[in-house]
């Protein structure tokens, strides 16, 4: 495992999407693994920034869903299909046919996660896995004592998680769903290459438990550990407990 300290999260999001704009200069149908949350919107946005400048053509380029919740509807603005439609996919100039992701809205929400594992393989695996990470050391939706092999499955929420996240909800958290789809731990370290980014002192003691700490499945991101080519982009804050 690397690990890089960036000065502040926008230089974190410029580290990030030059090493996505390197991958997709030697192999332009990439497929990139894409996380929601406010820590990776700076590589989104200077990866868009890239295409713009035309330093860099992502029209191959595949983008597929880390997690999703379980029972909104797709265009529900907060499911995450459509929080990265208008993140990720929309500013990039990607429609939907370059998109995998798992339907939360499916009533058989078993079968949606199989059917995700096996599109993910079809599509011959991730090439780039971007990650952030919760204050409780979860990674996707893999909250803490997730098994360090799952695969994509359906997972309760924490309150912690849902509280953290009730800022997308008008911050109510009674709005925010208590299931959702994640790809597993296992899954997630199938990715040829995974990239963990984390900014702001909230996030520095489940760094550091993660990148010090011992593998355990209580912090799912101290897993990293046995990546081959794992790399952890962290400004100064949240690199403070290291
Ligand atoms: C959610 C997402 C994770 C994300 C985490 C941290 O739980 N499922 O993929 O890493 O939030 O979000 P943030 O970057 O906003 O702190």
């Amino acid at each position: 495992m690397e690990v890089v300290i960036v000065p502040d999260a926008k230089a974190g999001g410029e580290l990030v999407a030059e090493a996505m704009v390197r991958l997709l200069r030697r192999k332009p149908d990439a497929l990139l693994g894409v996380a929601t949350g406010s820590t990776p919107l700076p590589v989104y946005e200077a990866l868009a920034a890239r295409v713009r400048s035309g330093a860099v053509d992502v029209s191959e380029a595949r983008i597929a869903q880390l997690d999703e919740y379980v029972g909104l509807p797709v265009d529900h603005p907060e499911s995450y299909r459509s929080v990265l439609r208008r993140e990720v996919l929309d500013p990039l100039g990607l429609g939907a046919d370059a998109f995998l992701g798992p339907d939360g809205s499916d009533e058989d929400v078993v079968g949606a996660c199989a059917s995700y594992e096996k599109a993910l393989a079809a599509a011959g695996g991730v090439d780039f896995q971007l990650l952030g990470i919760g204050t409780d050391g979860h990674i996707g939706f893999n909250e803490p004592c997730s098994s360090l092999s799952s695969r994509t499955r359906i997972k309760t929420l924490t309150e912690q998680t849902r509280a953290d996240n009730a800022r997308f909800f008008d911050g109510d958290v009674e709005q925010v769903p208590h299931h959702v789809i994640t790809q597993g731990v296992g899954t997630i370290l199938e990715a040829r290459h995974v990239v963990l980014l984390a900014t702001g002192a909230s996030k520095a003691e489940a760094v550091a438990a993660s990148v010090e700490g011992p593998l355990a499945a209580v912090c799912p991101a101290s897993a990293l550990q046995l990546h081959p080519h794992a790399t952890v982009v962290v400004d100064e804050a949240a690199a403070s407990k290291l």
